[in-house]
């Protein structure tokens, strides 16, 4: 949600009808994403409280069960055992007299550090913002962070008694997302406060909070993470990231009480369509994988509006003298969705050709090598939406676009390395190895499920491709879920 819709919270229509329901079975409508998350019905908004515990990835999401349009904030959950395939539970978090529910995170109290847990699982523990004011029930009440906890593995969940546990700071402040730091042994809370400004707090107990310094981040507004990971390329270097909603982020380092930024940089996603970014808490392997509200598409007469990117394995490099930056590449889990590929080597592509002519299909897994050659451009066009790779002779670097979206990308050895996922209503193009991502939203056009590979001003040499058919996540099982509170099966191998 973009700031000006705030101004459209005091009218709030709570009971908008969903649109008729659309005789297509759940999770089969026409412009249903197929590989990405989605809710059953309603809106949804920015991803909040991604964690993992005991073989489950949890998703709550910022949702309006009543109608398309954002409002009356719940946070949804859905739960998965590979980050692919979802499947949507109860509601987690209800609007109540404090407000609505705005974002924050989600984290699991391994040490017990609230003295929350009841059992041998340990507990789970949402932290969110009550956005007072945004409700009838809740006017007059300011914005305050809270917690809520679960002791079964994150199927119930309780609002903490002594909320909020970060009374109002500012204005609207809000976004909470905490972590643990190790070194310190406390908790750590970056928040949005306003304008351009966040906080750091710190907790031992994720009860109590104290406010360690505030920074400003010119340009950047709401939703925060903050986490640490090793430097690919440099052997033993870690460094902290913290990032803003607009996926702008910075690197540097942190002793407990201070974050140091020491680079700055531009976000790692290109485009309108890639917003409010949060990853996972609690991975096993020190990996870090982010999901982002898929934010602006369209999908008309859907029963549901909005999607989740499809999550991204994040790593960290050295870049240049003097620089760090975040790569993005699709998890490898998105293997199991793979169908047989077909494979090209050394392909030529003259203008006027379709190498690809007969491939029918929407769901698509395309990696491409290209050869800075004598055409001008290469592109595929997917369900009519079209994605090219332009360049001038002797140039260093080319032109890469997706749809209206345009990028400059260096080319490596004299060649253009992309990657692009198709789903039904968007397209994420990496390029080289996710050195830049740009997540688009898009309508197919009618007509026109296939594929198409194309050279522009001379022929083009393809050094490689490799497209796999993708398969839906959905099932029949997902599609029957009424959204009631599922039997919990017992936790599958994987136990931290
Ligand atoms: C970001 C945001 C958050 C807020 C939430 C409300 O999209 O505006 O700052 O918590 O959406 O839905």
């Amino acid at each position: 949600m973009n700031r000006r819709q705030f101004s459209l919270l005091a009218s709030l229509a709570l009971a908008r009808p969903l649109p008729a329901q659309t005789t297509q079975p759940a999770y089969a409508e026409k412009y249903r994403p197929q590989f990405h998350f989605s809710p059953r019905k309603g809106w949804t908004n920015d991803p909040n409280g991604l964690v993992f515990y005991r073989g489950r990835y949890h998703l709550f999401f910022q949702h309006n069960p009543l109608d398309v349009k954002w409002g009356n904030m719940t946070w949804g959950h859905a739960v998965s055992t590979d980050m692919v395939h979802w499947k949507q539970e109860a509601n987690a978090l209800e609007p109540d007299r404090m407000g609505t529910m705005f974002s924050g995170s989600a984290v699991v109290d391994w040490n017990n550090t609230a003295g929350l847990q009841k059992g041998e699982d340990k507990t789970l523990v949402l932290f969110y913002t009550a956005a007072g004011g945004t409700s009838p029930e809740s006017q007059g009440q300011p914005y305050t962070q809270c917690m809520a906890c679960s002791n079964d593995r994150g199927r119930t969940w309780i609002k903490f008694a002594g909320n909020p546990v970060v009374p109002n700071l500012v204005g609207h402040n809000r976004d909470p997302k905490v972590v643990w730091h190790a070194p310190s042994r406390q908790w750590i809370m970056t928040l949005f406060l306003d304008g351009s400004t966040y906080g750091f707090l710190t907790s031992p107990d994720l009860k109590k909070w104290t406010l360690q310094q505030k920074i400003s981040v010119p340009k950047v507004g709401e939703c925060p993470d903050f986490f640490e990971m090793p430097v690919e390329n440099e052997a033993g270097v870690r460094k902290w990231v913290w990032t803003g909603a607009n996926g702008s982020y910075l690197v540097g380092s942190f002793d407990g009480r201070r974050f140091q930024a020491e680079v700055m940089t531009q976000p790692l996603s290109y485009g309108a369509n890639y917003y409010a970014a949060q990853t996972f808490s609690d991975l096993p392997q020190d990996r870090r994988v982010q999901m982002a509200w898929m934010s602006g598409g369209r999908y008309p007469d859907m029963p549901f509006n909005q999607q989740m990117s499809f999550p991204y394995e994040l790593k960290l490099r050295r870049y240049g003298y003097d620089s760090y930056r975040l790569f993005a590449l699709p998890i490898t889990e998105i293997d199991s969705l793979r169908a047989a590929p077909r494979r090209w080597k050394d392909q030529v592509v003259k203008p006027g050709e379709n190498p690809l002519a007969g491939m029918q299909g929407d769901l698509w897994d395309i990696h491409a090598e290209i050869e800075a050659g004598q055409a001008q451009e290469v592109g595929f066009r997917i369900s009519g939406w079209t994605v090219t790779a332009r360049w001038k002779e002797n140039a260093r670097e080319y032109s890469l676009q997706n749809g209206p979206l345009s990028a400059p990308v260096p080319l490596r050895d004299g060649r253009i390395k992309i990657r692009i996922l198709a789903d039904r209503t968007s397209m994420e193009v990496f390029a080289n190895d996710g050195e830049l991502v740009m997540p688009t939203c898009f309508l197919p056009e009618e007509g026109r499920p296939g594929l198409e590979l194309f050279a522009v001003g001379g022929a083009a040499r393809l050094l490689s491709l490799e497209i796999f058919p993708l398969k839906s996540i959905w099932t029949t099982a997902s599609a029957n879920s009424t959204g009631a509170i599922p039997t919990f099966l017992p936790p599958q191998g994987l136990k931290r």
